[in-house]
């Protein structure tokens, strides 16, 4: 990151127009991160959302609604961006580090993350940071991903269209046997089996969208570093980050890439990768960025960017809906003020609630182990004789929200989070035993 990074794009119009910059509309930048609420009972926390009340939300891990704190801080750039197009977009991209908006929304990030500002790469989405990474990494033929049968079609489809150009291969593995009663044991030891001399990166996803497991990420990765030749780590981290009290930065993914539009309440269109920067360097960009003044000036001098490739470098560049992006800090700050030990321990509760509940139903099998550490806040089940579409369809007419994971073997979810109470997971029980009955 650089001082003069205004230089990017735009010198000398920038130069012309820093100087005439209103002074309200520097005032504007600060003007957007009004004071958090009261954010310490968890009615203050569900009263940030407009949610239809008409409805018990169970499925909104799918994609966000935004939070006041993230409302009125996209508003807020929506109306400084619609007054001043040119004057706010270039100094907040494009001038000094202390004013550089991208820069402190990739500073929020990284505290939460419990890494470094300069490691953060803001993507529009954990499909495009998979996609990032694994057409980033130097595979070539000979080289191997190793995948597993769990994982999204995102991860499956970045590892595809990578592999595919490079030459390296791919191979899908299961690691347990049955999800419900699936241990660390199981999984790390299926997993170090299946490694070979030829395997360079391993893919997998923290929590499962489609059983709702979560995997010892720790456990996994110091396996694999104990090997004489580590693979890297890849993982799919959307629905454990917001939701699972863990610190990314030190977790063992090589590169954690997450959309922050699920469980963390950003702005829909928004999303990171975490690497540190000796992987950071190993990538090779896709996207032209906007971020890195070098590849700039390398490019205004014809020649190749000079050093190692970094996030910034990494980070996809072309005008973007820009108040989605910057207003991610404020979903970010809403995390921290609410605490993150507090938010697992909420969501695992209300998670162990419907668990307990789902249990005692002859007819429904869950499919999420019971155990907390290996669980966040998906829980993934099957009613013996009514379809999953079915079983979602009856639990709409009843006004509970749930959704069908989208996989080849599909299962009912119910993901009770930060948006639901203790009651509302009754209700949702109840739903449930009378589609059973
Ligand atoms: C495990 C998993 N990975 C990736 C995705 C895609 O997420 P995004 O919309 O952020 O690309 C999903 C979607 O819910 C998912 O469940």
């Amino acid at each position: 990151m650089s001082l003069s990074r205004r230089q990017l794009l735009a010198a000398p119009v920038a130069l012309a127009a820093t100087s005439l910059l209103p002074g309200p509309l520097l005032a504007a930048v600060a003007a957007q991160t009004p004071p958090l609420p009261d954010l310490s009972d968890w009615d203050a926390v569900r009263a940030q959302f407009a949610l239809d009340p008409a409805y018990r939300h169970f499925a909104s891990f799918f994609i966000a609604s935004h939070p006041v704190p993230v409302r009125e801080a996209l508003e807020g750039y929506r109306r400084a961006v619609d007054a001043n197009p040119f004057l706010f977009v270039e100094r907040a991209m494009f001038e000094d580090d202390a004013h550089n908006l991208p820069l402190q929304v990739c500073a929020e990030v990284a505290d939460y993350l419990g890494g470094r500002g300069q490691d953060v790469c803001l993507t529009r989405s954990t499909t495009e940071g998979l996609a990032l990474v694994y057409h980033g990494l130097p595979l070539q033929r000979g080289d191997e991903v190793l995948t597993t049968v769990h994982d999204h079609y995102s991860h499956h489809e970045s590892i595809r269209l990578a592999t595919l150009r490079s030459g390296a291969s791919v191979r899908k593995i299961a690691l347990f046997k049955a999800s419900h009663d699936a241990s660390t044991d199981e999984i790390v030891g299926t997993l170090k089996a299946a490694i070979r001399p030829q395997t360079k990166v391993v893919g997998v996803t923290w929590v499962h969208s489609s059983t709702g497991i979560r995997l010892p990420v720790r456990e996994i990765s110091a396996m694999l570093r104990g090997l004489p030749q580590p693979p890297l780590l890849v993982v799919d981290g959307v629905h454990g980050l917001g939701a699972a009290d863990e610190t990314i930065a030190t977790m063992g993914a090589d590169y954690f890439c997450a959309g922050t539009h699920k469980w963390m309440f950003g702005p829909r269109g928004t999303g990171i990768v975490w690497a540190d920067a000796a992987n950071w360097a190993r990538l090779r960009p896709l996207i032209p960025n906007f971020s890195e003044l070098e590849s700039y000036t390398a490019w205004t001098q014809d020649r190749l960017p000079a050093g190692a490739s970094n996030a910034a470098r990494m980070s996809p560049g072309g005008f973007h809906a820009f108040e989605h992006q910057w207003a991610l800090a404020a979903a970010f700050r809403m995390h921290r003020q609410m605490g993150r030990a507090r938010v697992a321990t909420r969501i695992a509760a209300l998670n162990e609630q419907l668990k307990a509940g789902l249990a005692t139903l002859p007819k429904v099998t869950v499919h999420t182990p019971r155990s907390a550490a290996l669980s966040a806040g998906l829980v993934s089940f099957e009613v013996e004789g009514v379809t999953p579409q079915e079983v979602v369809k009856q639990l709409l007419a009843r006004r509970v929200i749930a959704s069908t994971s989208p996989y080849a073997v599909p299962h009912a979810r119910l993901a009770p989070s930060l948006v639901n109470t203790a009651a509302e997971v009754d209700e949702a029980l109840a739903a449930v035993r009378a589609i059973a009955a």
